[in-house]
């Protein structure tokens, strides 16, 4: 299948880098005006103005539209089972988060849900998800298991992400999050949890690539969260973790110190956390939405962490929790108004840099020649339109890998 996009305003992230000032081009969209994209058996095979067009390629003429490279979602707790609308009222009215938490509802209840429901309903449910992620532009997506807190639930989540992945377009990355919270069995120990999660870790490696741990006062401590991100690393997975959300307890220091790919949330790091994030490899991915949703007045600090050199993605953290949204657009909009990003800054945080804080920006993340042909097509003509005008979806059209599945 070959097949040429032309007149297309193309927001490349051609070149794009993470160097250690790794800020410095962030939100640099590498912007080729009244564009083409050569795209070959699911591949790009060239992209710039003016090119000859062969005489065998299918045009596609975009009439000046925004074409993006595909978003990618790289935090998301996309399987699971149910909803926790029954909650929402208790937030509204001021209830915290972690009060509900400690009394056996929020992530608790959702493990219970998750727990009786079969792989099918995961299926169902997640599949439903899925459609709107990809209605959206999002062509990679990120899967945390945490749901099930015991071996047999945690693989029937991962084994859905999986099979999610070969059946759907979208790709689905999995992460195995069983220190997502202590289970209520294990209150009184949770360092009997701790050595649980460790047994499961050589169990579930065939069906996660990442390990991630929720570290955060009265969930895993720092010094729990070391030691089950260290063991995962042993067995070769690749490390994530859920830092500094609530309140400072170092996590973004343990995410440097051991070399996580991300760290993730980040409302309450420290201007020591942020010193080492910037001398370390480790994505801050931010999650405005979490913010937003959670009624908080706190935000991640972005632009100081900008300033300092963190490279930042964005993501949706999709759950039934703390942000029940799939749309990566209005996640777009929260970072503008509150991280004070631009939007050039939350496209490039959605596409290049998501992809790094996947380890995924070899392949994809940017418009340029040799990567997969993963493209958005936006109905409009520029990218400020998208975070400005929210609430909606903005996609006229997604090929993955070169195909057309919106
Ligand atoms: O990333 N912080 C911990 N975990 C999720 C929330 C999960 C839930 O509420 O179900 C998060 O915000
Ligand atoms: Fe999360």
């Amino acid at each position: 299948m070959k097949l040429a996009f032309v007149n297309g305003n193309i927001a490349t992230f051609q070149g794009y880098t993470l160097s250690p000032q790794r800020g410095e081009n962030f939100g640099d969209l590498g912007l080729i005006k009244g564009g083409t994209i050569l795209v070959q058996n699911g591949y790009i095979k060239e992209v710039g103005k003016d090119l000859p067009i062969p005489p065998d390629y299918q045009i596609i003429d975009v009439q000046g539209r925004l074409i993006t490279p595909g978003l990618i979602d790289s935090h998301t707790h996309l399987v699971h089972y149910g909803s926790r609308e029954g909650e929402y009222i208790w937030r509204i009215q001021g209830k915290p988060y972690m009060e509900i938490l400690k009394e056996g509802g929020g992530i608790l209840s959702s493990v219970r849900q998750t727990q009786k429901a079969s792989l099918e309903d995961l299926l169902k449910q997640s599949r439903k998800s899925l459609d709107r992620m990809l209605s959206m532009g999002i062509t990679t997506v990120e899967n945390k298991s945490g749901y099930g807190l015991n071996l047999e639930t945690e693989l029937k989540q991962l084994k859905a992400g999986q099979i999610l992945n070969s059946q759907h377009p979208v790709d689905v990355v999995n992460t195995f999050l069983g220190a997502h919270a202590i289970p209520l069995e294990y209150k009184e120990n949770p360092d009997g949890y701790v050595e649980e999660v460790i047994k499961m870790l050589p169990i579930v490696k065939e069906y996660a690539e990442f390990c991630d741990v929720f570290c955060e006062e009265g969930v895993f401590s720092v010094a729990q969260s070391e030691k089950i991100l260290l063991k995962a690393k042993e067995y070769g997975f690749k490390l994530k973790i859920h830092a500094d959300e609530i309140v400072s307890t170092k996590g973004a220091q343990l995410a440097a110190r051991i070399g996580c790919v991300s760290a993730d949330h980040l409302l309450a790091i420290d201007e020591e956390g942020i010193e080492e994030l910037a001398k370390s490899k480790t994505i801050a991915v931010l999650l405005p939405g979490t913010s937003f949703n959670l009624m908080s007045k706190k935000y991640a600090p972005a632009q100081k962490m900008i300033n300092k050199g963190v490279a930042i993605a964005l993501a949706t953290d999709y759950n039934p929790g703390s942000c029940p949204t799939e749309n990566p657009q209005l996640i777009m909009t929260l970072a503008c108004l509150n991280l004070k990003l631009t939007p050039a800054q939350t496209l490039a945080a959605f596409t290049i840099n998501a992809a790094h804080s996947l380890d995924l920006a070899h392949d994809r993340g940017s418009i340029e020649k040799g990567k997969i042909a993963d493209l958005v097509i936006f109905d409009c003509d520029n990218v400020d339109y998208i975070p400005y005008h929210f609430g909606i979806n903005h996609v006229q059209a997604v090929y993955k890998r070169g195909i057309k599945v919106v």
